[in-house]
């Protein structure tokens, strides 16, 4: 890993600042993905602001690239909504959604690729038509997990309200999505944690009907309890460090000093009882013993063990696991009270736009890259001053991405340090100086 960019002598050589801001795209390629039939791309470094009247594809470009980073969309609940519905109605056999970025790093460049296969023709299996996805690194395939991390990027979006406001779901794939971004062996023991909770909760059901014994049900509690403590000290890790730069991100930038948040992890070590959300209580005394222990894993798995052991019969009867870190949570509070319930609009948009600077800071941090920034119509909801020290994050980025409907917000000052694009009906134009 490298050594933060800013050199210990107070000036920052040509070399250092560069190697710094490394990491962006330089060329971007889609072929039937949303309103893309088809698009070629050179995209320079620095902010990119890309305008245009509604519905031509600016959101859609972004999203093409959150997806590559992350391979999830923002937005979309089903991956086949992503491919061009003119391709996939115009009868081939298989249709390809592709997208490719090439992607300059400290390490060199990279060529990554996701590929969205469908086949026309409907399943025996299930009557729907069979999708599937490929993820190609220097035009090898790879697994969709060991795509993530060639790409790093921080979406900006105006539904992130729903990260304080939503439900438990919500924040956790918040969670999830940013920790893979840079932590693959996170990635790799949450997915084999998932699995092992959807095989728990079979056989849950099965003994709950009385088709199965309890004989099997140590080993996957054995399981669980083995990845799950791993996810559980992970995540108190890095809310930790993400809450310490929120907080300060909140107070001192934001607020001007006013106002400060404190952000919590709730890890479900224990079942909660009505599921009120009001009995948050023991949730916080267990996330600070977490946070003593984080790296006693005997001890983590100990106490997750008892916490199964002591939902046992209540889950044969719901045939679900009611405790681990798939039911966890984490959320805000403001004055000492919980965000999402008496927070202003105002100050939970702070809290978010705190969140997400947070988030920028920490991957810098974490990973001596500062990652692409993708900003969708996000600064026309911002007061002056919010706007402004969110630009600040912008032209400090080696490359953002902004989308506006109308450019004249944009002060010509940051006009002039900003390459403009017009996105129309699914082309992208650079702008005349
Ligand atoms: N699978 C798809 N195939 C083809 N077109 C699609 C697909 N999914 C969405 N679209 C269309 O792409 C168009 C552009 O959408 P996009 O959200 O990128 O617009 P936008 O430029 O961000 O507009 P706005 O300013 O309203 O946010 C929309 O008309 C949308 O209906
Ligand atoms: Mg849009």
């Amino acid at each position: 890993m490298l050594e933060s960019g800013h050199s210990q002598k107070g000036w920052t050589s040509p070399q250092e600042s560069l190697r710094y801001l490394f990491m962006h795209i330089t060329h971007l390629s889609l072929t039937n993905f949303r309103n893309y039939g088809r698009l070629e791309l050179d995209l320079p470094l620095g902010s990119i602001l890309l305008h245009g009247e509604n519905a031509q594809g600016k959101t859609n470009l972004l999203e093409a690239i959150y997806y590559l980073a992350t391979s999830r969309s923002p937005q979309a609940d089903q991956d086949s909504q992503l491919i061009n519905w003119d391709a996939a109605e115009a009868g081939d056999s298989v249709v390809v959604g592709r997208l490719i970025a090439q992607v300059a790093t400290q390490a060199g460049s990279r060529h990554i690729e996701i590929r969205l296969i469908q086949e026309q023709g409907l399943s025996l299996r299930d009557g729907q038509r069979s999708f599937r996805r490929q993820a190609l690194v220097d035009r090898r395939k790879v697994r969709l997990m060991d795509l993530l991390g060639n790409l790093r990027v921080v979406m900006f979006l105006p539904q992130d309200m729903q990260i304080v406001t939503g439900s438990p779901s919500e924040r956790r794939r918040y969670l999830d999505i940013t920790l893979c971004q840079i932590d693959p062996i996170y990635c790799r023991t949450l997915s084999g944690y998932n699995k092992t909770v959807e095989q728990r909760n079979a056989l849950l059901r099965q003994i709950g009907e009385g088709t199965s014994s309890q004989d099997l049900l140590p080993v996957y509690s054995d399981k669980l309890i083995e990845l799950g403590s791993r996810i559980f000290a992970r995540r108190s890790l890095f809310l930790g460090e993400l809450a310490r730069e929120a907080q300060r991100v909140h107070y001192e930038e934001l607020t001007k000093g006013t106002e400060s948040i404190r952000l919590r992890y709730l890890p479900r070590l224990q079942e909660n009882g009505s599921g009120s959300r009001g009995s948050v209580g023991p949730l916080i005394a267990l996330s600070e013993w977490l946070q003593e222990n984080q790296m006693d894993q005997p001890a983590i798995q100990a106490k997750f063990s008892e916490a199964l052991a002591a939902a046992q019969a209540n889950d044969i009867a719901r045939g679900a696991t009611s405790v681990g870190p798939h039911r966890d949570d984490w959320r805000f509070w403001i004055n000492g009270r919980d965000l999402s319930r008496y927070g202003s609009r105002g100050q939970q948009r702070s809290a978010i736009l705190a969140l997400k600077m947070a988030e920028i800071n920490w991957m810098n941090a974490a990973t001596g890259e500062s990652p692409i920034l993708l900003l969708d119509e996000v600064l026309a909801e911002l007061d002056e001053h919010r706007r402004e020290m969110l630009l600040s994050y912008v032209l400090k980025s080696s490359q953002a991405l902004l989308t506006a409907t109308d450019p004249a917000m944009f002060t010509a000052g940051f006009m002039k340090q900003s390459t403009s694009m017009t996105v129309s009906n699914g082309r992208v134009q650079p702008d005349d100086d």
